[in-house]
């Protein structure tokens, strides 16, 4: 399966599949990255796509008369390079209509925390400040609204005592880089069905 990811930071998602890939070899995990798509210059994503000799484009919003056509140009540059499946790796936008009708149903989403579970952008930040004892992360299509879309996989991390945001996140992305490493290569080797809320990978 032929796979763009998208980011906005550090890139260390993006950096587990590039290194999964390479142990395994593309043809044994089933899909390559073919491309990465950032919403800013200037990021760690974007040096480690250049180290793997990965194509990458950036779009701005700023660069685009509205989000509107942001989100159309987004969606053009991720169909040069017809992706099977576009991950989302910490990429910290929410995507539009165009997107959606072109990826959606082959777009899946990372997130810090264990949706329903404090969505949007500060998953782990929300959780320590809530005082649960457990959260974690969780793999999921991308449907329309705000990290709602059908959950494929989740993993559970403990919440110390002693943590701040940044330790917490620390450990919930130990667990998400694996989990998803896992699960992007399930859909791309078994592929598989989304009935209503549920996904089902043969
Ligand atoms: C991940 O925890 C992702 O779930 C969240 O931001 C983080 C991105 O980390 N949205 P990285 O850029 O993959 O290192």
């Amino acid at each position: 399966a032929r796979v763009v990811v998208l980011v906005s930071g550090s890139g260390t998602n993006l950096q587990a599949l590039l290194d999964a890939i390479a142990v395994q070899g593309a043809p044994a995990y089933g899909a390559q990255i073919v491309a990465v798509g950032a919403d800013r210059y200037g990021i760690e994503g974007l040096e480690r796509a250049e180290r793997a000799g990965l194509p990458a484009f950036v779009c701005r919003v700023p660069d685009h008369a509205d989000r509107a056509a942001w989100d159309a140009a987004l969606a053009e540059a991720t169909a040069e390079y017809a992706p099977d499946l576009v991950v989302s790796a910490g990429f910290m936008k929410i995507v539009g209509e165009e997107f959606l009708a072109r990826f959606g149903g082959r777009f899946v989403n990372t997130h810090p925390a264990l949706l329903p579970s404090f969505p949007g952008a500060h998953g782990a930040r929300d959780a320590l400040a809530y005082g649960v004892k457990v959260t974690g992360c969780t793999v999921h299509f991308v449907d329309d609204g705000v990290d709602t879309g059908p959950i494929i996989a989740q993993g559970v991390v403990e919440v110390r005592d002693e943590d701040d945001e940044t330790a917490l996140h620390e450990r919930i992305k130990e667990v998400e880089r694996r989990l998803l490493v896992e699960v992007v290569g399930r859909l791309a080797r078994d592929g598989y069905r989304i009935e209503g809320r549920k996904v089902r990978i043969p």
